[in-house]
């Protein structure tokens, strides 16, 4: 029989990209305090941020990891980032699980959610356009309320981030999602009958809603992708709200391309879309339409896979993969392609699976990403 201490930490792999984490899982009453951590450390924006944010995120993904619930101190026993005897950072995790485990609730999570600094950074965030270093300036200088923000000098995205906050802060539903793909991928069709245009993101993890729709926009002929993000953004101004481009900046080799970021080079659009509701779901004086946050994504055909992989997300698992490929198999793994460190070799492969498998991860599923 396994020895208590295997048994105890079976299954939960230091990098999050090994783990199976499926989208419902045992212990979510645990993560979500986690998380607020997480957020709450991101927004302090002070020297340490990212890396005690980070600390709570991977406390956060060991739990969504587990195949079970943890309901005793006990079990905690080798849990990669919670269990560790030379980590201050996993000790704080360790503290505000037995908290929860022990009283039901932790006094640093309800003291953080009940904050006028916490809440007030999460309403202004939600504004599209507006991050931490914005939203403490603001809280900063006393602002508490939207109306307070209105006549702020505001860019671009803020300005119509904050013209149809309540519409961008309502969880879009697979459905709508399904929506906005279907009216792409028709005005795809219209310009080339192959474009293949692929609904990626939360939704590809079977997320039921998210904040946004990701689409990637490809052709099976490499090239045949060139020149169509304009004519689609053209059939598809009036469905448009909003519209910003980004240019492809021509290097997307992996070996030219941002070592770190998530950023990648594809030629994209961010944009709000104008999405049409069915007539039975209008009632009286609200307006027939409701404004959704659409990101596409133009990718030549022999970077899709890297490009799937790369927009599937999570955000986490992302950084997990990259950081293991990094520093177990000194390969560098980007949307665009993946490259030995040493000899700068490019490593190909025409599918999810072979990247997995040159990489030699066992192969998680979009559903399995989760974390
Ligand atoms: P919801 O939209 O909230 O449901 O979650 P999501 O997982 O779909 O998040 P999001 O739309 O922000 O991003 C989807 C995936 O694309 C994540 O893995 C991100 O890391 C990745 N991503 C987002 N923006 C960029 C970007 O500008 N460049 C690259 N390369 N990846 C991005
Ligand atoms: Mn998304
Ligand atoms: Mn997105």
């Amino acid at each position: 029989p396994p020895t208590k201490k295997s048994r105890l930490s079976k299954g939960v792999n230091m990098y999050a990209c090994q783990n199976c984490t499926p989208l419902h899982h045992f212990n979510s009453r645990l993560t979500d305090a986690l998380e607020i951590l997480e957020q709450h450390a991101f927004f302090r924006l002070d020297q340490n941020a990212e890396s005690r944010a980070l600390a709570f995120r991977r406390g956060s993904a060991t739990l969504k990891a587990c195949p079970h619930k943890i309901t005793s101190v006990d079990s905690l026993k080798n849990l990669p980032y919670i269990d560790t005897s030379n980590s201050s950072k996993a000790g704080h995790c360790k503290k505000v699980i037995t908290e929860i485990l022990e009283e039901g609730f932790s006094d640093e999570v309800e003291d953080i959610v009940n904050s006028d600094f916490y809440k007030t950074m999460k309403l202004f965030c939600g504004i599209w356009g507006v991050g931490p270093s914005t939203a403490k300036k603001w809280f900063d200088s006393g602002h508490r309320h939207l109306n307070d923000i209105k006549n702020l000098k505001l860019n671009k995205d803020q300005t119509v981030g904050l013209e149809y906050y309540e519409d961008l802060n309502t969880p879009v539903s697979k459905d709508e999602a399904l929506c906005v793909s279907e009216i792409v991928k028709t005005v795809c069709m219209e310009i080339k009958k192959d474009l293949l245009v692929t609904l990626v993101g939360g939704f590809r993890r079977g997320k039921p809603a998210g904040h946004d729709v990701d689409l990637l926009i490809s052709h099976p002929t490499q090239g045949e992708e060139k020149h169509v993000l304009p004519k689609v953004m053209e059939k598809l101004k009036d469905n448009f709200l909003y519209t910003d481009k980004k240019m492809s900046s021509g290097t997307t080799h992996p070996q030219y391309t941002g070592k770190s970021s998530t950023m990648d080079q594809f030629e994209k659009c961010f944009s709000i879309f104008k999405l049409d509701l069915p007539k039975s779901t209008k009632n009286g004086n609200e307006k027939p339409w409701k404004a959704i946050r659409v990101d596409l994504i133009v990718v030549p055909t022999d970077q899709y896979p890297f490009a799937l992989l790369g927009w599937t997300g999570t955000k986490h698992f992302e950084r997990e993969i990259r950081r293991y490929t990094k520093t177990e198999k000194k390969v560098v793994l980007t949307s665009h392609g993946m490259y030995t460190t040493d000899t700068k070799q490019s490593i190909e492969a025409k599918t999810e699976e072979e990247i997995f498998k040159k990489l030699d991860l066992e192969f998680r599923p979009p559903s399995e990403r989760c974390c």
